[in-house]
């Protein structure tokens, strides 16, 4: 068997259009088109380049992009001073800090220090908090996308078995709680668990975003399951320069699985798209505007 693949180029490509037309919606009735800021702290060469393809991304679907880049040593009240300013800045509809950030600053005080209604990356506990309960909340880009994906390959996730692999608060805990949301039996699973690879052998969805290179090997995949993969990792290629490979042994899955996403070209195309979404959102909720359609 060979897995058909979840082509996240396809389907973000697919997003994005959809958020341009609603932009340019959005806009007319704005006045103005809808705004994201990304905030990037120190000289991360990948949260660069991040930075870079979520503003080119912005521009490309009709909304308006502001960046602020930071000196490594900047403070935690310096970053705090800036927030406080894009709260109040009214063509500011999506916040946006890349994480992660410099020792010297606590991650969490400058995430609950955004207005949740510009929270656009999901991750304020009153977004996390209201993902949870099941009330209305903007979700973060990257499950949000996994979701999407699954849902290329079934059209109820309802009752499947569905494994989490990896619990952070960017991706496995708030994937989980999608997943309750869409009726699956949800497991979360990380370094920790014990059998991981009976574990993961149950899932009909097997969600993996533990951060390391090709940790889920072929056989602990079900036969006919599918298989998104989180992961970005930089390893050495062949040719000297740096590849990308996911969390998941792609070559070994993709003869188990019946579902992949290929990496790169798979979740992480996603992301960016999702952002987009959110900022779209937040655009229209902050101006009593109807939500848009996606
Ligand atoms: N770092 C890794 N993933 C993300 C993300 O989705 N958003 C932000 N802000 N930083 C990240």
């Amino acid at each position: 068997m060979s897995a058909k693949i979840l082509d996240g180029r396809v389907i973000a490509d697919e997003l994005r259009a959809q958020v341009a037309v609603e932009a340019a919606q959005i806009s007319a009735k704005l006045g103005r088109k809808p705004g994201l800021v990304a905030v990037l702290v120190g000289d991360d060469p990948a949260s660069q380049a991040y930075v870079k393809s979520k503003g080119k991304a912005t521009i490309d679907a009709g909304m308006a992009s502001f960046e602020h880049r930071l000196p490594e040593g900047t403070s935690e009240q310096e970053l705090l001073a800036l927030i406080a300013k894009l709260n109040a800045d009214d063509t500011v509809d999506g916040i946006l800090v890349q994480l992660p950030l410099p020792g010297q600053i606590d991650t969490a005080r400058v995430i609950e220090a955004i207005d949740p209604a510009k929270d656009v990356d999901g991750f304020h506990p009153m977004n996390a908090g209201r993902l949870a309960t099941g009330l209305p909340s903007l979700v973060p880009g990257t499950p949000m996308g996994c979701i999407i994906m699954a849902k290329k390959a079934h059209a109820s996730l309802a009752g499947l078995d569905a494994v989490v692999v990896g619990r952070s608060n960017i991706v496995g805990k708030p994937l989980a709680q999608l997943l309750i949301a869409e009726s699956a039996t949800v497991t979360v699973a990380h370094s920790k668990t014990k059998d991981l690879k009976e574990v993961c052998r149950r899932a009909d969805l097997l969600c993996v975003a533990i951060g390391k290179t090709e940790f889920v090997k072929g056989d602990w995949i079900k036969p006919g399951a599918t298989v998104i993969d989180v992961g970005i990792n930089r390893v050495p290629g062949p040719d000297g320069k740096n590849k990308l490979v996911g969390d998941v042994a792609y070559e070994e899955a993709a003869k188990v699985a019946a579902w992949i996403t290929p990496v790169p070209g798979g979740v992480g195309r996603m992301t960016v798209a999702c952002l987009l979404v959110n900022t779209l959102r937040a655009a229209a909720a902050r101006a009593g505007l109807e939500a848009p359609k996606i």
